[in-house]
């Protein structure tokens, strides 16, 4: 499965966003990853309604938007997601996981279950038919800057296998935290394809995101 890279733009300083922009835009970023943090699901605020539609008349480039917030299926349509884009929900929070995903199918968008580091990927057995990925948080949600669970590894290679044995081969795995270049690496080794980028790789101090990106890219190649 193709490597897809994914900058985290609560990590790009407003100052810097129209730099940031330009840089995923020429190095080819195929999504741009937005946390949507409530306060209540997470304990933090970020990236809302309003920013996703000021930024989406600054890119073309296709939004990957991380809900962390509570009761997602009655908000899914706040955040107006597009044909190709992908839109996840966390499998923790709401008891109605099947109709937030079937929400964002029904907007065209698609469907990814978030997972956190201590819920077991098979929570999402009855749910196969009804995703395009898995995002595997490989950090607790909430904050950029924060370690690898290092537990989340094996847990992705068990996912990669058990979906490629149960026929489930197209479905994505999107890795989302500390993804930095050695990090980055042994995630795609465990079968990861989707690489959220935050502090730790292409908004990492002493490089350009340009750069970043490329070296990122160089890290999941096969
Ligand atoms: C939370 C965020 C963070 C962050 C990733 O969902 O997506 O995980 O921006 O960047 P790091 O962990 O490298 O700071
Ligand atoms: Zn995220």
């Amino acid at each position: 499965m193709t490597a897809k890279l994914s900058p985290s733009m609560m990590c790009a300083g407003i100052g810097a966003l129209t730099d940031a922009l330009q840089g995923f835009q020429a190095a080819g970023a195929e999504y741009l990853h937005i946390d949507v943090m409530d306060g209540v699901f997470v304990p933090n605020y970020t990236l809302g309604t309003d920013y996703i539609r000021q930024l989406r008349a600054l890119t073309a480039i296709p939004l990957d938007i991380h809900l962390m917030i509570e009761r997602p299926e009655d908000k899914v349509a706040w955040f107006d997601p597009r044909p190709g884009e992908y839109v996840s929900v966390h499998t923790e929070s709401t008891p109605h996981v099947h109709r937030a995903l079937s929400r964002i199918r029904e907007a065209g968008a698609k469907p990814m279950a978030a997972l956190n580091p201590a819920t077991p990927y098979k929570i999402i057995e009855h749910l196969l038919d009804d995703i395009d990925a898995v995002l595997i948080m490989t950090v607790n949600p909430g904050y950029a800057g924060q370690a690898l669970i290092e537990a989340t590894l094996p847990k992705i290679r068990g996912l990669r296998d058990w979906l490629d044995a149960s026929g489930y081969q197209h479905v994505e795995i999107e890795v989302d935290g500390n993804v930095s270049f050695e990090n980055a690496k042994r995630m795609r080794a465990a079968g990861a394809n989707l690489f959220v980028a935050g502090s730790s790789s292409v908004f990492a101090h002493g490089l350009t995101v340009r750069e970043g990106m490329e070296r990122l890219r160089k890290a999941v190649a096969l």
